[in-house]
């Protein structure tokens, strides 16, 4: 089967026909014929596959689509909400040096020098909302959930007494408006007061309390607590009537909904960092929380030229506040062991209230680390806590330093295996080396393995693994894939015992039977996500797909690496040396290339056909982009060439299949022409991608 991502429009549409004819079909056989055909998870496949291909193209979600059944199906908790048009989030930044890379980075991809209009919005902590009106009406409430599908909160958002229910005449037909539900400070103290008097629990912050008191199956509960919102963005809209978000505010206000008296319309990078400066100082002031500042590109023209990134427009940026701080003393330092055998020493810290959150321990990252900062067991240190990244530590209180405050040696040998642990030359982080028969590398391995964007085995958490593997259950990758045989295996000739999970404490015939079946769904498996889940040094999920894209067939990958052949493999743009060392050195590795054996004869790796269009002349080619180009910027001319399908390479080589040259091309032109290599003007490229 296809990922997602590789799907055509064309065969997209097909596979939701033929789901949504394979689902009704099971449907009627479970439901109205009780006798169902499909096993749960053969079904649950199907949906999820449906409504996954659905989430990337929204315009194809049929009027019969198995999706829309969802609301009936569900009995506990939300139902979902697929979004026609995905929630994003926003990338961070904390400096208005970063903010100027940005503002920078958008005049690039544009080719223009000019100033470009910016509107500047409080981020409000709080949880963000889709609202859906058709003709006018209220009819769907959404959560973001994983920006994909969300939680159905109709009734709930409709206690929100600042949403409107009904629109002025006029509005586009479909529409729907997107913002912040949010529970001002005034609001948040009231509600813990009352709680704790009643001897209940009380939120940390006013985003929890928002959150808690928005996800409440019972609406009644919602409407008790005084929930607010911010309109700040649209989803699908049928006919858009606005073209710049300034004119979308004036609109939201027309139909009555709150906007943010702080949004300022800025002009250059100086008004950008005036609004930020601004914010700040009235911050503690505002009667909500905010946790930054969102900069949004003002034209919508230039907002759809810019586009997006994976999860997060080119046209916007969240500018963080600085982190909130706090001081604590550090109880002692412990040393954990990943995946890679890197040793890194945590902080175990009196607990402490770091802007609304407990904090309990802090990485302090390497030795050297600790020696720069000079931290000691006994110290009083500065916490900080930065957006959603774990607590770092500041610095140290020499002032409060004990006199016994014990100086931390790093240890040489792996506190787990026992084996050397070596720093190379280099390499700020000192590695255990008993690799595999290292039980944290073997066990933070199989944890990797089976996560989310791996093989996605949800039914093997990080504790089942833990204790599988100190019992000599899972012991590797392919052992997973044999539980089940060797689950019941009892042999009354040999006194071979199964393993019999299902007599553990806390297990039933029933878990352990959804465990197989969650492991047996994931018997066939992407190439994307099977390289992601090798857990090579450096592979990370986008690493793992340009893999994928280059080589198409696991074998192709495996025998070059085995046979030290890197010189495809450093052609491809973002491949560098080092990465390329480190995939040939764990295909050096004996061991790990018996795992990948085991595994081959238990699961199915999937060819990786990249189609994202077929029907574009640049699908499945390699570019080289050489030179100036006129029309283009080279970031706009890359994204358009792997829109197409296309590989862009940032070298010539044999297996180039274009190389487009600009003005003041170099050697690479010339590398092309003495490798009889297809040359492109601009003007022919633009062509092909028409
Ligand atoms: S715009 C594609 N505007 O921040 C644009 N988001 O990190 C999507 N947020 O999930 C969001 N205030 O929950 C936008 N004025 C604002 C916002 C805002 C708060 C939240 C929102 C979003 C997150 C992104």
């Amino acid at each position: 089967m296809k990922e997602i991502t590789d799907l055509s429009i064309d065969e997209a549409k097909v596979e939701l026909e033929y789901l949504a004819h394979e689902i009704a079909k099971a449907d009627s056989a479970y439901y109205q014929n009780d006798d169902p055909y499909l096993t749960d998870s053969e079904y649950d496949r199907l949906k999820h596959r449906n409504t996954d291909i659905e989430a990337r193209f929204p315009t194809l979600i049929r009027p019969d689509s198995p999706s829309k059944r969802v609301g009936a199906a569900v009995k506990n908790g939300f139902a979902k909400v697929v979004h026609t048009f995905p929630m994003l989030s926003l990338g961070d930044v904390f400096s208005i040096d970063e903010v100027a890379d940005f503002v920078m980075g958008v005049k690039r991809f544009l080719n223009t020098a000019d100033d470009i209009a910016f509107m500047s919005e409080p981020k409000i902590d709080g949880l963000s909302f889709s609202a859906r009106y058709e003709n006018g009406i209220f009819v769907k409430g959404a959560t973001r959930g994983d920006g994909a599908t969300g939680e159905d909160i109709t009734e709930n958002l409709k206690t929100i007494r600042q949403l409107p229910l009904k629109l002025p005449t006029g509005v586009p037909e479909v529409l729907e408006v997107r913002g912040e539900v949010y529970m001002s400070k005034a609001d948040f103290f009231a509600l813990n007061e009352k709680s704790a008097a009643e001897g209940k629990k009380t939120f940390a912050n006013p985003r929890n309390a928002a959150a808690g008191s928005l996800r409440q199956l019972d609406p009644k509960i919602t409407a008790e607590r005084n929930l607010s919102i911010f309109a700040y963005t649209w989803g699908e809209v049928s006919a858009r009537c606005w073209n710049s978000q300034a004119d979308f505010f004036n609109h939201l206000r027309d139909w009555g909904f709150p906007i943010n008296p702080n949004n300022t319309l800025c002009t250059n990078l100086k008004e950008i960092e005036q609004s930020f400066n601004r914010l700040m100082e009235i911050r503690a002031e505002l009667p909500y929380d905010i946790d930054g500042v969102v900069y949004k590109v003002n034209s919508i023209t230039l907002q759809e030229r810019l586009g997006f990134l994976t999860r997060t427009p080119r046209w916007a940026i969240a500018h963080k506040f600085p982190a909130e701080q706090a001081l604590t003393r550090i109880d002692d330092i412990r040393i954990q062991v990943g995946r890679t055998g890197a040793l890194t020493p945590v902080a175990d810290l009196e607990p402490v209230n770091v802007g609304g959150v407990m904090v309990s321990h802090a990485t302090l990252h390497n030795e050297d680390e600790i020696k720069r900062k000079d931290i000691r067991i006994g110290d009083t240190v500065i916490i900080q806590r930065a957006g959603d990244v774990i607590p770092q530590i500041v610095g140290v209180r020499l002032d409060k330093r004990p006199v016994d405050a014990a100086e931390f040696i790093f240890p040489a040998t792996c506190p787990v295996c026992g084996a050397h642990a070596i720093r190379e030359e280099d390499e700020a982080v000192r590695r255990c080396t008993g690799g595999l028969s290292c039980p944290a590398q073997a066990k933070e391995r199989l944890i990797h393995f089976v996560s989310r964007d791996a093989f996605d085995i949800a039914g093997l958490g990080d504790k089942i693994i833990e204790s599988f593997y100190a019992e000599g259950i899972l012991r590797n990758p392919a052992d997973i894939f044999t539980l089940e045989n060797r689950n019941s295996g009892d042999d009354l000739f040999s006194a071979a015992q199964g393993l019999h999970l299902e007599r553990r404490e806390g297990w039933g015939k029933k878990s352990v039977d959804n465990l197989f079946q969650a492991i047996n769904a994931k018997r066939t498996i992407s190439l994307p996500r099977f390289i992601y889940a090798l857990g090579i040094r450096q592979v990370g999920t986008a690493t793992a797909r340009l893999l994928a894209k280059n080589y198409s067939r696991f074998t192709d990958f495996m025998q070059d690496m085995i046979n030290k052949e890197t010189g495809k493999l450093v052609s491809i743009d973002g491949i560098g040396v080092s990465m390329a060392t480190d995939m040939v050195e764990f295909f050096q590795e004996p061991h790990n290339i018996n795992i990948i054996k085991a595994l081959l004869e238990q699961i199915t790796v999937e060819d990786f056909v990249d189609s994202s269009r077929t029907d574009s002349p640049l699908s499945g080619k390699t570019i080289v982009f050489t030179g100036t180009l006129e029309r283009l910027t080279r970031s706009e001319a890359k994204a358009k060439a792997l829109s197409a399908g296309a590989k862009v390479a940032g070298s010539v080589s044999k297996n180039t299949d274009y190389v487009v040259i600009g003005t003041d091309a170099g050697s690479k032109a010339a590398k092309a022409r003495e490798l009889g290599i297809k040359t492109l003007n601009e003007d022919e490229f633009l062509n092909l991608l028409q």
